[in-house]
């Protein structure tokens, strides 16, 4: 569902010019979960906003779902993102003037058919699967970062996306929070198909993931991990809770 083809992206920043990205290809599949790791600045969030249209390469092609996203203009991809991209970013980008509840419902706002009504009810049934819904009237300034971060996840669901890529998403989480997280974000994936990439220093949220691409220096240095959607899922399962488990392991028999 999602190809890099040689994308090549640099910064110009005086006396010279940063090679970021140097000729990167690979695939994901539809419904699978890739963990990308690697040092800091080996280009894995540059990477990830070219995955979702966010920024442009200077080379290469980003096809995703037989689109090419190098060759559409800011107003396509902006609703081809509302329409099937959720992203959680490493320093979360809360709209400052909306309330909590207001931020998880933006990318609803931008293409929906709901009511407004129905997008606050939606918006607060994810704030609640996140434990925010008490701090849905609180502004992005008045939150912890960790908090922070659990808004930006909801507001990642709400357009109940069929990809999303998450950039360091338990970062800042304790570690009940960030299980709490991880298992939101597997339960999508296991459950609904929903394609996961996420950035991550964390060895154990890579070790729940089908496909390890290890990055340096602008390049996938190795791809670890089983490749075969699926094939890992018995493992990943292990953590959601046993009704869903009984769910998912009919879902994969499928
Ligand atoms: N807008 C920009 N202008 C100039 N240089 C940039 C820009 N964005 C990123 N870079 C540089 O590109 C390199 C890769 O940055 P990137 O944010 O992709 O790294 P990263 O792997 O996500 O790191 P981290 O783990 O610290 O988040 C860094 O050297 C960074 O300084
Ligand atoms: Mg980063």
């Amino acid at each position: 569902m999602l190809s890099f083809l040689n994308v090549y992206k640099s910064f110009q920043s005086e006396p010279e010019s940063i090679e970021v990205l140097k000729k990167i290809s690979f695939q994901v599949q539809s419904g699978e979960f890739v963990a990308i790791m690697g040092p800091s600045g080996s280009g894995k969030s540059t990477l990830l906003g070219i995955a979702a249209g966010l920024d442009q390469p200077d080379e290469g092609s980003v096809i995703l779902d037989d689109v090419d996203l190098t060759k559409e203009d800011e107003t396509s991809l902006a609703s081809l993102r509302a329409e099937k991209i959720g992203f959680i970013f490493q320093n979360f980008q809360l709209l400052p003037g909306m309330n909590a509840v207001e931020n998880v419902g933006i990318p609803l706002y931008l293409k929906s058919s709901l009511s407004e009504r129905q997008i606050l009810e939606k918006s607060m049934n994810l704030l609640k699967s996140v434990s925010m819904d008490h701090r849905a009237n609180h502004f992005p300034k008045q939150l912890s970062g960790g908090e922070e971060q659990r808004v930006a996840i909801a507001r990642a669901f709400v357009n109940d996306p069929k990809i999303i890529f998450a950039d360091e998403p338990t970062a800042n989480l304790d570690s009940k929070n960030s299980r709490v997280v991880l298992d939101l974000l597997l339960e999508r994936n296991k459950l609904q198909n929903t394609t996961l990439v996420i950035v991550t220093h964390d060895p154990s949220v890579a070790k729940l993931a089908d496909r390890v691409l290890e990055m340096k220096d602008g390049e996938i240095v190795s791809t670890s991990g089983l490749g075969t959607k699926g094939s890992s899922a018995s493992k990943s399962v292990k953590s959601l809770k046993p009704a869903k488990k009984a769910k998912a392991a009919k879902k994969k028999r499928k």
